[in-house]
């Protein structure tokens, strides 16, 4: 009913509103008097954790991208590599794992069957397990030596919004304990990363202030056939995320792309007024700004229309871009959690304008629990 929606037309667009609140209740609790992370359901001692020389994530759907900018955080943060996995492939593999193996499973509902199977393979082999799991007591977290709870509330839509910022947060919080545990050099930034993170539901917030300019833009693309997605780092799932957002809910061809791979195949799609989705890295000392304003160049200048998301104050995009959408400063390895928004607004929006169920798209379910 409208009331259980709070007065708007789909749970999804609802649960997109809801993300600034899911979010900081997401990162509640999570320090003591001193200051330091802890995590209540982190059932692995420290010297366990010390001891994992490698972390394997493993996930369905919007939640693995969730783990592909997980890899960049904890790599970045921890020093320990990571490999992320999609759950129906990990689980028909012979992976190199033992006991000094993290394996991290990322699901929302927690059920997902193809996640739970590869989580027995992991155990099977000795692998601790960690779960991130926006449902208590379901079967993954169950057969998980330890959990991370999000707390994004229920999520009715079937394509997931504050699902996935949870399990962001989540993910980030996990990178840092594990600095923390293992005395990295970023053991000693936590208070600050904190309070980067602690500042995302604000930044969420403003971008949902520019949700009608989206719309406008969402409403423009009825009809569209094709949306390419550009990112890259941090920003890469998120493209390869607002790709999925449209197939799901528009059922438009859409494909997301590393920006660094379009000379090898993906600049040959761009014809006359194809749309593309570009997620502009934030201005930094490492050339991800600069290398992705080329690509921009490269596809505008074989005709497509540019729709970029770059950060407040970055003029340089301006000449590139057909259409703008502004995203509040933040650091390039917390982008994703301002990033995703408009592209979550876009696809609801356009699906709405289509005249689809947003909240039941067609042959999709809520949670897999059959192979
Ligand atoms: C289904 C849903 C997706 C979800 C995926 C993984 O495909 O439609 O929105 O991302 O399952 O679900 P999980 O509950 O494991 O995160």
């Amino acid at each position: 009913s409208a009331a259980e929606k709070d007065g708007y037309d789909w749970f999804m667009r609802k649960e997109i509103f809801e993300q600034p609140h899911a979010v900081a209740d997401s990162l509640l609790g999570r320090r003591d008097a001193e200051g330091r992370l802890q995590l209540d359901e982190m059932r692995l001692a420290d010297e366990e954790l010390r001891d994992i020389d490698k972390i394997i994530i493993i996930a369905c759907g919007t939640s693995f991208y969730a783990g592909m900018v997980a890899k960049y955080a904890i790599e970045h943060w921890t020093r320990t590599p990571v490999e992320v996995e999609l759950a129906s492939e990990f689980r028909y593999r012979d992976p190199i794992i033992d006991s000094t193996t993290l394996v991290v499973a990322i699901s929302q509902s927690g059920e997902t069957a193809d996640t739970l199977q590869a989580i027995m393979h992991a155990r099977a082999q000795r692998a601790k397990v960690l779960a991130i799991c926006n449902t208590n007591g379901a079967s993954i977290p169950r057969e998980s030596d330890a959990v991370i709870y999000t707390h994004a509330g229920p999520e009715i839509g079937v394509a997931s919004t504050k699902g996935l910022l949870t399990q962001l947060v989540a993910c980030y919080l996990l990178a840092l304990y594990i600095a923390q545990v293992k005395g990295t050099r970023y053991g000693d930034e936590i208070e600050d990363i904190m309070a980067q993170l602690e500042a995302m539901p604000d930044h969420i917030r403003t971008v949902l202030d520019g949700a009608e300019q989206v719309y406008e833009l969402a409403r423009a693309h009825v009809g569209t056939r094709s949306v390419l997605f550009l990112g890259r780092h941090a920003g890469y799932p998120v493209a390869l995320e607002g790709a999925l957002k449209l197939k799901e809910l528009a059922y438009i061809h859409a494909e997301g792309f590393a920006a660094g791979e379009l000379k090898h195949g993906p600049i040959a799609l761009i014809e006359d007024g194809l749309p593309v989705l570009c997620v502009v890295p934030p201005r930094g000392r490492d050339h991800l700004h600069e290398k992705m304003l080329s690509g921009i160049q490269e596809v505008r200048a074989r005709g497509a229309r540019t729709i970029c998301l770059a950060e407040a104050g970055d003029t340089s995009i301006e000449p590139y871009a057909d259409h703008l959408i502004r995203l509040p400063k933040v650091p390039v390895l917390l982008q994703p959690l301002v990033a995703c928004v408009p592209l979550q607004l876009f696809a609801c929006e356009l699906a709405t304008a289509m005249g689809h169920d947003v909240d039941q798209p067609r042959n999709l379910a809520k949670s897999v629990t059959v192979e």
